[in-house]
């Protein structure tokens, strides 16, 4: 064989092992494995780029003594998060409406998203509540990013002796589907008792009145419930559906640190788990909810942050949230933080597939 079609072969043999890997990394990465990584380009943005920052994630005003924490960048194993573009997400967005819906977890990542597409573009923006929907609009892009307020998913329903959780029904799914984009997430609030607890009676099927039952069942049941109505009721050539995975306080130091007698939850965390593994395991809810999604016939996309946020015990206000004013706080994220990467996650989804 002659040197050049030597040549002529290496040259193909490397296009064709480089488009390989190539796919890999763009279409076949796992964002969800990797480890935290100290950045100084970080973070994103900062509270002043962020002029409607809400008080409750804004720790750095509240006093947060320390900033490392708004340093580290997710790092996958296998690729790169792909550079979040405010600009190109509200160009191809152009017209729509987005939906996040679900607890104020759901809410840390609307905030979130708001801030990163806010510093990107730095366009004229307006905040309307309407009923129980705060409504973020550029009208520039004709864009409203919408945040619905609902714990459960399943219907909650006022009664004669008391609310009741119905974990068989979900009436406000047929306004969620009239929008272009859905982020459902729920779990807080399900091991939530005592005057935390929004409801006297749980009920599933026609005679199933229960004071109480199983946490985890009924949430799995509610789940089941909401699965079957996307898989039913949800035109998902037209809305794209997401499901927030579960996101974990860090109440308990005894799962990053066997000799935690001296740690009160997260408080004085100041670094992330460093590695790719939390010692503490996978969260139980996260189970559940992925035994849910496997059982679904259409397409939804699991965002699965539950990893990458369980080895940030550093990332929660702990007693700088809320203005300090209402103790520890170990389940909500300082923004900027944390739920940035969950909507680094969310731009990858939607603009290259992974
Ligand atoms: C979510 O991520 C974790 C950690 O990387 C992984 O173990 C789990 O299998 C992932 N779940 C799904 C449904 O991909
Ligand atoms: C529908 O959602 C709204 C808030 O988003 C809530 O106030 C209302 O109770 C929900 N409806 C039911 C039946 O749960």
């Amino acid at each position: 064989m002659g040197g050049s079609t030597a040549i002529a072969i290496a040259i193909w043999i490397f296009s064709v092992l480089h488009q390989t890997v190539g796919a890999l990394s763009d279409g076949g990465c796992d964002l969800s494995q990797g480890q935290w990584v100290y950045d100084t380009s970080y973070p994103l943005y900062t509270s002043k780029d962020c002029p409607f920052i809400w008080k409750e994630f804004d720790c750095q005003k509240n006093g947060r003594p320390d900033n490392e924490y708004l340093k580290y960048r997710w790092q996958p194993t296998s690729c790169q998060t792909p550079r979040f573009s405010g600009s190109r997400f509200l160009e191809s967005f152009r017209g729509k409406r987005i939906l996040f819906v679900g607890d104020s977890l759901s809410m840390n990542q609307w905030q979130s998203l708001t801030c990163m597409l806010y510093k990107s573009v730095q366009a004229k923006y307006s905040i309307n509540r309407i009923g129980g929907l705060s409504i973020f609009s550029f009208p520039a892009y004709d864009v409203s990013i919408v945040l619905s307020r609902n714990a459960y998913l399943v219907d909650t329903v006022p009664m004669r002796n008391g609310n009741v959780l119905m974990l068989d029904s979900i009436t406000n799914g047929s306004y969620w589907r009239t929008f272009d984009v859905i982020v459902f997430n729920t779990w807080h609030w399900w091991l939530h008792t005592g005057n935390k607890q929004p409801w006297t009676f749980v009920r599933y099927g026609r005679n199933n009145v229960h004071r109480d039952m199983n946490r985890m069942a009924a949430y799995e049941k509610a789940l089941n419930t909401w699965a079957r109505w996307v898989d039913s009721s949800v035109d998902t050539d037209k809305t794209k559906i997401f499901f927030q995975g579960v996101s974990p306080d860090h109440v308990n130091p005894k799962e990053w640190d066997d000799d935690a007698i001296h740690l009160e939850s997260c408080s004085g965390q100041r670094k992330p788990v460093l590695g790719t593994q939390y010692p503490g395991g996978s969260h139980p809810a996260e189970v559940v909810l992925e035994r849910v999604l496997r059982t679904m016939s259409k397409p939804v996309h699991l965002l699965n942050v539950t990893r990458l946020s369980q080895l940030r015990k550093d990332g929660h206000p702990s007693t700088y949230g809320f203005a300090g004013h209402r103790g520890m706080d170990c389940t909500h994220w300082c923004l900027p933080g944390v739920p940035d990467t969950w909507n680094q996650l969310l731009f990858a989804a939607l603009f290259q597939g992974s």
